[in-house]
């Protein structure tokens, strides 16, 4: 036997319509109490990418191409980039957590977008996202305060950046 055959070959793609159940599913799952994970449902957005694995859709990710007002809404000390983009929304299945999945979907955005800065927010009770994307090259760079957001009180998140060109060799 093939020391490969057991290895799992992911698979980076754009979403489909016929992944919007599954991406459901994910997006669903990783709802925590009131102040979840992730926040927002899924929305009709072209700019989504997927990972598969075994022809199961197991991640996704939504990129905006222009960085939304939330964005600018935030305290920043330095100038947030225009011509930046945005992460709105990454999520691995719940089984397929703390394997790479999330490092190989960011991995592959980080080479569809090479050379500009890539902003995200970040729950501040989310340390698991917060681990997630200093380990992929990002830090904090402004915070974001509202009253009321997608219905929490007190919503507090902290934007990330991941400056274009990182852990590239000069
Ligand atoms: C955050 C998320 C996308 C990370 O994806 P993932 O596939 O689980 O992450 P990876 O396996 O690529 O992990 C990469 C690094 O992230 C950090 N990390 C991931 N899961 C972690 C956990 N449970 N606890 C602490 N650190 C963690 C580690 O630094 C890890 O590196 P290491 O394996 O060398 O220790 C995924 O856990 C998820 O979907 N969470 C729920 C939804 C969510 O919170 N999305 C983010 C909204 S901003």
């Amino acid at each position: 036997m093939s020391r490969d055959t057991n290895k799992k070959t992911r698979i980076f793609r754009p979403f489909t319509p016929d992944d919007f159940p599954v991406m459901k599913e994910i997006n669903f799952s990783n709802h925590i109490d009131q102040g979840g994970a992730l926040f927002g449902a899924l929305h009709d957005d072209p700019n989504y990418f997927v990972v598969e694995q075994d022809k199961h859709v197991i991640a996704y990710v939504n990129v905006l191409e222009e960085l939304p007002d939330k964005v600018r809404m935030s305290r920043c000390a330095d100038p947030i980039h225009p011509g930046g983009i945005y992460v709105k929304q990454v999520a691995v299945s719940r089984s397929h957590q703390g394997s790479g999945t999330g490092s190989f979907l960011y991995q592959k955005i980080f080479e569809r977008y090479p050379s500009v800065p890539i902003y995200a927010h970040i729950h501040a009770s989310n340390r698991t996202s917060a681990l997630f994307h200093l380990k992929n090259g990002f830090a904090p760079c402004g915070l974001f305060y509202a009253k009321k957001h997608y219905g929490q009180e007190h919503y507090l998140c902290f934007l990330f950046v991941r400056e274009a060109g990182y852990g590239q060799k000069t």
